[in-house]
């Protein structure tokens, strides 16, 4: 058996103080690393897929007489709801939870969101203890305060921003994931290589088996490594008023293929991996980087399971569309994180025609 061991511990700085991130592996078997962390009554929400395999260990390493009851909320994307938030805050409410009341995500980034945002609204805001189990929440989801639900209309559209207490991102959890989710998980992993870290990206063309056969030390690394990337923009613009939109490559056109398939036909990493290809590709149609920046891109992805083209029979039009409604938009036009070149992006203001041409190329 392999003892618990905190590989790398980042902080991450934000305008209330600072909170940290914990790598490692076996953390959830390892009560006394953050058993400290918990106050007030514990409400641990997960879905049935996560606590059927960690639910045990995690109650089984709290020694203190705490109050903790669980709450279990269905798997899936679809269900990040203000359904579902009422339900979590339901069982605050129930359990007579006071505002010294821990929430802990126990999950994914759908779990980490909603349970994040029922913590941000109970009593105007309540201690939540991110413990991400997917690639995807660790490097990015879990980290950085965003939390929020979906609207049949858009992705996120209801939210706050809610700093965690701390990240447990406990590396063990990654090998029982399904594979799917751990590819989707590696695209959030290659985003940080493409917009701010070109060495970290060489480093991942280089790890292609590694990755794939989930090898525990590559991995410490890329979650370290994407972590970091994460703290360093979250850390500078906590609120998004600028820089931190970088970390939404991919994303503009990756939010409204995850709408058009009713949040059930991509993963998030999935349709990110696609949008990361459009809005390379559109880069370079733009002219700001060097031909062959997309093929390269795209390559990489693809090395690592991922799709690369929107799933048959989308709609460029509709996709537009839904593109109007992105965050990031402002006074009705369209902006996009655009590529300056492999390791370097900035958000821009793009024409409506060129996003266009840019969907039609891509789905014919
Ligand atoms: N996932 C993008 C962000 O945290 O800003």
């Amino acid at each position: 058996m392999t003892l618990p061991k905190i590989d790398h511990r980042i902080d991450v700085t934000h305008a209330g103080g600072q909170y940290p991130v914990l790598v490692g592996h076996g953390l959830l078997k390892a009560g006394s690393h953050w058993e400290g962390l918990l106050s007030g009554h514990i409400l641990v929400v997960s879905n049935d897929r996560v606590s059927a395999l960690y639910l045990d260990t995690l109650k089984a390493s709290l020694t203190s007489s705490a109050a903790c009851d669980v709450l279990i909320v269905p798997d899936g994307e679809q269900h990040k709801h203000l359904g579902t938030w009422q339900q979590v805050l339901d069982a605050l409410v129930t359990l007579g939870a006071q505002r010294d009341a821990t929430v802990v995500a126990l999950g994914g980034g759908v779990i980490g969101d909603l349970a994040g945002f029922a913590a941000a609204s109970y009593m105007r805001g309540i201690a939540v203890i991110q413990m991400p189990t997917t690639l995807l929440a660790q490097v990015d989801a879990a980290i950085g305060g965003k939390t929020g639900v979906n609207h049949p209309r858009g992705k996120n559209l209801i939210g706050a921003f809610h700093a965690p207490r701390a990240v447990l991102a406990d590396l063990d959890t990654l090998q029982s994931l399904d594979q799917r989710d751990y590819q989707a998980g590696l695209a959030e992993v290659v985003k940080y290589g493409a917009i701010r870290d070109l060495e970290f990206l060489v480093w991942l063309e280089g790890q292609l088996e590694a990755l794939s056969q989930r090898d525990p030390h590559t991995l410490t690394e890329a979650v370290a490594r994407s972590v970091r990337n994460k703290a360093e923009v979250v850390a500078a613009d906590e609120r998004e008023g600028g820089l931190r939109a970088i970390l939404n490559f991919g994303h503009s056109f990756g939010h409204a293929l995850e709408t058009a398939g009713a949040y059930t036909q991509l993963r998030h990493g999935e349709a990110v991996a696609i949008g990361m290809v459009l809005a390379s590709q559109l880069s370079e149609a733009l002219g700001r980087v060097p031909v062959g920046t997309h093929t390269r891109l795209s390559e990489l992805l693809s090395a690592l399971g991922l799709p690369i083209e929107p799933p048959q029979g989308s709609d460029p039009a509709a996709l537009l569309e839904l593109m109007r409604l992105d965050k990031k938009n402002h006074s009705g036009a369209l902006r996009l994180v655009l590529l300056d070149a492999l390791g370097q992006a900035t958000v821009d203001t793009v024409a409506e025609g060129d996003i266009l041409e840019c969907l039609q190329r891509a789905c014919q």
